[in-house]
């Protein structure tokens, strides 16, 4: 493709600047502006950042308009089909499939990470015990720099690697150990002969007394939910790991920042706002009533699960939740799902043919079914944005070490348009 160039011409002084437009591999075409202050006098205003590439990126693209998603280049139709979550993770992280020995290597290093230290468990005890499972996860994430200070020079290429195997191995028997807190049940360890996901389902709902069978169906079902959350381009909890990164931070505490980020019902914290919105409607002759305070711009109240920045279209991993929805609790007969599953995809019919959802473009998202599925795997409420922080982790991780190698990073530092008050001077206070 032929460059184009932009001219910008300052106003007054008539001087001009040329911006040079960069193609990548896919993707709208963007706009070099970083000289546009030193040579022109102004910022670019974007609150939001809907029309601002903060990188550029090999990890993930994604098309809104067509409702497209690829990991390096692999549509994720085709991962969630044919492939497993570990090896997803070592696509994002290495930017390759991995052949079957580099595969059953990281296999074993993140089986073999999956331990805390025994002090971890202290912090847990000092929580209260109805906190939010995120406030822990994130709290406790930010205190693994306090134990692996040794490998923590960002600039070395093997302590980015253990931190990424410590991180992605440690982050479920955390997540486990926080919900084993919430119920004062006894923390459970892990078995380092079981795969990913059922070792999560192992530490979370097995219970010393008792013999635990894990149902495959769960397993499988939790590493596909685990494929479509692991990575989403910049989105916000991603850009806030690049952002807290950017200062060289520790990798622990960036990931904490993410995990905060990613709490917000915008965002991550949006799926466990759709399962008490389908409670709340609780009969299917009360979604219009919701759908009609969705539509009323005096009303704060959203469709959760609905709309998103990028997507314009069907987002592709609802589609692949929604399929898996109906597998699922026809294979597990989860029959106390299944009534809120029909109200969800009557919901779904409804606001797909309303004009206000059409005009604005707002579909489903990840989060519409994701809960459906965490409720049938028996996993609470509380824990959903959880689970997609573990999924996640392997996105940051992914982006915080492209970061970190990238020669054109620099330190995350916006600027603003400034509407405060002009100069004035101080009046001592008795005379105010
Ligand atoms: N219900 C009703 N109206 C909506 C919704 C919704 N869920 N989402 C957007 N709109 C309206 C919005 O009011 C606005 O209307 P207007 O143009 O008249 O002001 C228009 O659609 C555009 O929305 P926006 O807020 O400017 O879009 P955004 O890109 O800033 O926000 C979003 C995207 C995902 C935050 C938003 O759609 C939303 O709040 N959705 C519900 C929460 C949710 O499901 N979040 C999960 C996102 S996907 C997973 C993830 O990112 O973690």
């Amino acid at each position: 493709m032929g460059e184009r160039r932009y001219s910008v011409v300052e106003a007054g002084s008539g001087a001009a600047l040329e911006l040079r437009e960069r193609s990548g591999t896919a993707g709208p075409n963007v706009l070099e502006i970083s000289q546009l202050y030193r040579n022109q006098g102004v910022f670019t205003y974007d609150p939001g950042f809907g029309a601002t590439a903060s990188c550029s990126s090999t990890i993930t693209y994604i098309d809104g308009e067509q409702g497209i998603l690829h990991y390096r280049g692999y549509p994720i139709e085709q991962l969630a089909e044919q492939s497993t979550f570990i090896e997803v993770a070592y696509l994002l992280l290495y930017g390759e499939l991995p052949n079957p020995d580099e595969l059953a290597e990281f296999d074993l290093a993140i089986r073999t990470h999956t331990m805390l230290n025994e002090s971890f468990l202290r912090f847990f005890n000092g929580f209260h015990h109805d906190a939010h499972p995120m406030a822990m996860v994130s709290g406790v994430v930010a205190c693994m720099s306090a134990f692996y200070h040794d490998s923590m020079n960002i600039q070395n290429a093997r302590h980015r690697d253990i931190f990424a195997h410590r991180i992605i191995a440690k982050i479920p028997t955390i997540a486990a150990a926080a919900y084993k807190h919430s119920l004062g049940q006894p923390f459970v360890y892990p078995k380092n002969k079981l795969d990913y996901c059922s070792n999560l389902l192992h530490m979370f709902f097995s219970v010393p007394p008792a013999p635990y069978e894990i149902d495959p169906v769960a397993a499988q079902a939790l590493d596909l939910l685990f494929i479509l959350h692991a990575d989403h381009e910049q989105n916000c909890s991603t850009s806030t790991v690049r952002f807290a990164g950017s200062s060289g931070t520790n990798p622990y505490s960036a990931i904490s920042a993410g995990i905060s980020a990613l709490w917000g019902p915008a965002h991550g914290g949006a799926n466990e706002a759709v399962i008490n919105m389908l409670e709340e409607i609780g009969d299917r002759s009360r979604i219009r009533d919701y759908v009609d305070r969705a539509k009323d711009r005096n009303d704060p109240f959203r469709l959760m699960g609905f709309g998103h920045r990028v997507y314009k279209n069907y987002d592709p991993r609802a589609a692949i939740i929604r399929r898996m929805c109906h597998r699922l609790l026809e294979k597990l007969g989860a029959s106390q799902d299944g009534p809120l599953f029909e109200l969800a995809l009557e919901l779904e019919q409804i606001a797909l043919k309303d004009e206000y959802f059409i005009e604005k473009n707002l579909y489903p998202n990840v989060d519409f079914y994701s809960g459906i599925i965490y409720r049938a795997l028996g996993i609470p409420k509380s824990m959903f944005t959880v689970m997609f922080a573990i999924a996640r982790t392997v996105g940051w991780v992914a982006h915080w070490r492209e970061m970190v190698r990238d020669p054109e990073s620099r330190i995350g530092r916006p600027r603003q348009l400034y509407i405060g008050p002009a100069q004035r001077d101080y009046v001592p206070v008795d005379r105010r």
